[in-house]
C-alpha cells in the first residue's frame, strides 16, 4: 500500500514537472518563433479607402435639404448603371432586396427594419438624385452610411441604377 502511494505521488509530481517545463520552454521562445517582418524587408501597399485622395465636401445628414439640391454630375450611361448595379448588389441588396423592392425581400430586412420600396414611382418622383446620394454617403435614420465603402462617384452610379428601377 505504501508503495502505491509513493507511485501515485511520483506520477503526479512527474506530470506537474513536465507541464512546468512546457510552460517554461514556451515562455522562453514565445516571441521569436512567430512569423514576423523585419523593417524594410517588404513594402505593403496601402489598403484601399484609408487615405483620402481628391475627395469632396460631405454634407452631414442634418443638412439633407442642402445635399438634396446637388445636381447629379454623372450621366446615366449604361456603364454608370452597370457599376451602380454591381455596388447595389454588394452593399444594398441584403436590406433592400435584389430589385430594391424593400419590405422583407432582402435577407437582413427580415431581422431589421423593412426598408421602403425604392422602385416606387411616387417616391422616385419626390426624391432628387442629390437626396439619395446623400442617403448613401451619410446614411439615414437607421440606414448605415456607405461613404467609406463607396466613393462619391460610385454613390452617383448607384443613384443612376436606382433610377432604372422606376422604369420597370
Ligand atoms: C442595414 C440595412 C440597409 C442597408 C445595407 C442599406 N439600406 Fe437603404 N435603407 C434602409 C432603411 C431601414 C431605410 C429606411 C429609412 C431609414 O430609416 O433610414 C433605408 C432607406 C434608403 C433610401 C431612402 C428612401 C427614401 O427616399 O426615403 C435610399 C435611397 C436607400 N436606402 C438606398 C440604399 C442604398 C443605395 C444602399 C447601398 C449602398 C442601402 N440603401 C443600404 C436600410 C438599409
Amino acid at each position: 500500500m505504501k508503495y502505491v502511494f509513493i507511485l501515485v505521488l511520483l506520477i503526479v509530481a512527474g506530470a506537474g514537472g513536465l507541464m512546468g517545463l512546457v510552460v517554461g520552454i514556451r515562455w522562453m521562445n514565445n516571441m521569436t518563433q512567430t512569423p514576423r517582418i523585419m523593417p524594410g524587408e517588404r513594402n505593403f501597399s496601402m489598403p484601399a479607402g484609408v487615405v483620402p485622395r481628391g475627395g469632396e465636401l460631405v454634407v452631414p445628414k442634418e443638412q439633407r435639404d442642402v445635399a438634396a439640391r446637388q445636381p447629379n454630375p454623372i450621366r446615366p450611361t449604361p456603364e454608370s448603371v452597370t457599376i451602380g448595379r454591381q455596388h447595389f448588389q454588394t452593399f444594398c441588396s441584403p436590406c433592400h432586396g435584389p430589385e430594391g423592392k424593400g419590405g422583407v425581400t432582402g435577407p437582413v430586412a427580415t431581422k431589421f427594419i423593412p426598408p421602403p420600396d425604392l422602385s416606387n414611382a411616387e417616391l422616385q418622383r419626390q426624391r432628387t438624385d442629390g437626396y439619395w446620394h446623400s442617403y448613401i454617403v451619410v446614411g439615414g435614420a437607421v440606414m448605415p452610411s456607405y461613404g467609406e465603402a463607396l466613393s462619391s462617384r460610385e454613390a452617383w452610379d448607384v443613384v443612376n441604377f436606382l433610377r432604372t428601377l422606376a422604369a420597370k
